[in-house]
Parts: C-alpha cells; sequence; structure tokens
C-alpha cells in the first residue's frame, strides 16, 4: 500500500512539474484530488484497510495529499506569474536602506583615555597592576599601619587573609619601582574595589588613574604644575586648582586638589554647595618609607603621587549626578556620550 502511495506521489510530482498552462494544471489537481480523484479514492478506501496498519496508512495519505496540493497550489503561482521572486521592476531603489547599529567606546573607557593620552603628551609612560593584590602591595608596602581602619573588611573586599580587590591604583607604584630602577614617570589607570553601600556618588567598583614621577630634585612645585597643566587641557584654561593639607600614608606631606567649580566657574552653585570649589584627587610628595620599601635611596630621589576617580571626572566632565548611570547601560544614557 505504502508503496503505492509513494508511486502516485511521484507520478503526480512529474506530471504538475511539465504542466505548462493552467487548464492542464485544473485537470491534474481533478485527477488526484478531485471528487473520485485517486488519492480521494484512496482516502475513502481507508475503511478496508486491516486495523493494524490503517493509522501509518492513513497518515502516509494524508502527508501525500498536503504535499500535492503544495505542488499544485505553488505550480500555479508560478504559473499565473506571482511567483515569489522580485521582479526587478518590484524591487524600489527609493526605500530607505537598514541602519546597522553602531556601538561605540564607553564614557568611562573615553575620559579614562583623555586622562591617560593628556599625561603622555607630558612624557607620562604607561602602567598596570593587578586588580587582585596581596596585603603587602595594596597596604603594607605602602606604609599603612597594621591597624589602619582601611584594612577593615567593612572597606575592603578580602579573598582570603592576606588576598584581596585592590582598593586603589597605588600598589601599582610598588610594582613599578620593584621592578625598574628611577626615574619613574607613569600613569596607570584601572578598577579598584570597595565594600561600600552603593548609592549616587559610591560604587563598590571604580575606576581610577594613578601618578608617579620620581626624579632628582623634584619638589611639590612640579607636582602642582604638573597637576595644574592637566585640569586646565582637560577642563579648560579658565579652571583654577589649589590644593589642601590632608593625609595618605604612603605621600609626605599629602594634599587634597579642588578645582575651581565647572559649572559656575567659582561663583557657587547646587554642584559645588555654593562654595565655587570641588574635590578632585589625592597627591602628594613620596613618603620615605615607601621608598625604603622598595630600596630606593630617598636621600637621592624624590617623587610625587597623585591618584584621581575617572567616574569623578566623568561626572563633571559630563554633568552626570549619578555614578550609578555608568554601571547600568542604558542604551538611553550612553547613546548621549
Ligand atoms: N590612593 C589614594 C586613594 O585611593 C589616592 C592617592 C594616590 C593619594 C596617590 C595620594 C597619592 O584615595
Amino acid at each position: 500500500m505504502i508503496d503505492r502511495l509513494e508511486a502516485i506521489q511521484k507520478e503526480a510530482h512529474e506530471a504538475v512539474q511539465t504542466a505548462g498552462d493552467l487548464k492542464t494544471l485544473e485537470d491534474l489537481r481533478v485527477k488526484y484530488l478531485g471528487k473520485s480523484g485517486l488519492v480521494t479514492e484512496i482516502l475513502k478506501g481507508l475503511g478496508q484497510v486491516p486495523a493494524e496498519t490503517r493509522p501509518q496508512v492513513g497518515k502516509a495519505c494524508n502527508e501525500m495529499k498536503n504535499k500535492i496540493t503544495l505542488q499544485l497550489d505553488l505550480k500555479r503561482e508560478e504559473l499565473e506569474g506571482k511567483g515569489s521572486v522580485v521582479t526587478p521592476r518590484e524591487w524600489d531603489p527609493t526605500l530607505p536602506g537598514r541602519v546597522t547599529p553602531l556601538g561605540k567606546t564607553h564614557p568611562l573607557t573615553a575620559v579614562q583615555k583623555e586622562i591617560c593620552d593628556i599625561f603622555k603628551g607630558f612624557g607620562f609612560d604607561l602602567a598596570e597592576g593587578p586588580d587582585v593584590e596581596s596585603d603587602y602591595y595594596n597596604f603594607l608596602a605602602l606604609n599603612f599601619p597594621p591597624d589602619h581602619p582601611a584594612r577593615d573588611a567593612q572597606d575592603t573586599f578580602y579573598l582570603g587573609r592576606d588576598v584581596l580587590m585592590r582598593t586603589h591604583t597605588s600598589p601599582i607604584q610598588i610594582h613599578v619601582m620593584e621592578k625598574f630602577k628611577p626615574p619613574h614617570k607613569f600613569v596607570a589607570p584601572g578598577r579598584v574595589y570597595r565594600h561600600e553601600a552603593i548609592d549616587a556618588t559610591h560604587h563598590h567598583l571604580f575606576h581610577q588613574v594613578e601618578g608617579f614621577l620620581v626624579d632628582e630634585g623634584i619638589h611639590f612645585g612640579h607636582l602642582k604644575g604638573i597637576l595644574d597643566s592637566f585640569i586646565k587641557k582637560f577642563f579648560g584654561p579658565r579652571i583654577k586648582t589649589r590644593f589642601r593639607p590632608s593625609f595618605f600614608p604612603f605621600t609626605e606631606p599629602s594634599a587634597e586638589m579642588d578645582i575651581s567649580c565647572v559649572f559656575c566657574e567659582g561663583k557657587g552653585c547646587r554642584i559645588c554647595k555654593q562654595s565655587g570649589w570641588v574635590e578632585m584627587m589625592g597627591c602628594g610628595m613620596i613618603d620615605p618609607a615607601v621608598f625604603k620599601n622598595c630600596g630606593i635611596d630617598s636621600e637621592k630621589w624624590t617623587g610625587f603621587a597623585f591618584g584621581m576617580g575617572v567616574e569623578r571626572v566623568a561626572m563633571f566632565k559630563y554633568d552626570v549626578d549619578d555614578i550609578r548611570l555608568f554601571y547600568q547601560n542604558d542604551l538611553r544614557f550612553l547613546k548621549q556620550f
């Protein structure tokens, strides 16, 4: 029975393919699917088929009917000239093309690069270090005493007793001093991690650019000059800088650098809380204790270091008031840069 069905189907397929006009095609439809057509007759006679093979034969019959119907339909479309192939006349060259969406650099990546490029222009090299650090590089070598609060698990993500996610990019100073002899002059961008509650100005992951310069005869005036030039290149020549005394274990003296508010140019506004100044970064002269940890003679060499938060710089550059926006990857936000 199944063999017979296959033979009919093959015969029907060949006949349909060679049909040259609609009349022949209609005759074929009647021959196979008409009231007393071949396929119809077989379907009618299904009752005589032994019960065990009936479901199988019935299924094959229906498939055959569907196939022949489809072939007839396709052939009819072809003969009627309604094929699915687009003829040249139907192609409209005035329709707008399809736009391929293009990605672009994330604002944080762009700002980080802009910062580093300015320092490269001042002759600084680029350095980097690992995100996972030991207590030694992140704290001890940088002159943090063993009981310093920053070492508290409240502020630091520990992976083991002595292994942690770096809380700042300053450990890169130590790696570079261990590997190379002075003089040094580099900037080092990277991710840093702090065990902090997230809000509009804090995130547990953010980015810093570290700066480091060691040579003979380097003094605080060099630090001020370089950072002031950087700010004027980045934010524009009208922005002023000022340095306030501060404290970091690895710099002495240490300072906090403020810049005149980029929004009100020092007149006082909501962003600078009417003070005219905003805090920009920590900096200072390298503490002789840090030189000693790296076997460098602090009588001969002096230098300065600074560290700035990329998010903070980007928030001032683009007037973004919530750090979380940089991490939500909402295209409506990202498209603006
Ligand atoms: N590492 C400091 C911080 O994360 C910033 C800093 C870097 C300060 C270099 C002074 C010198 O807060």
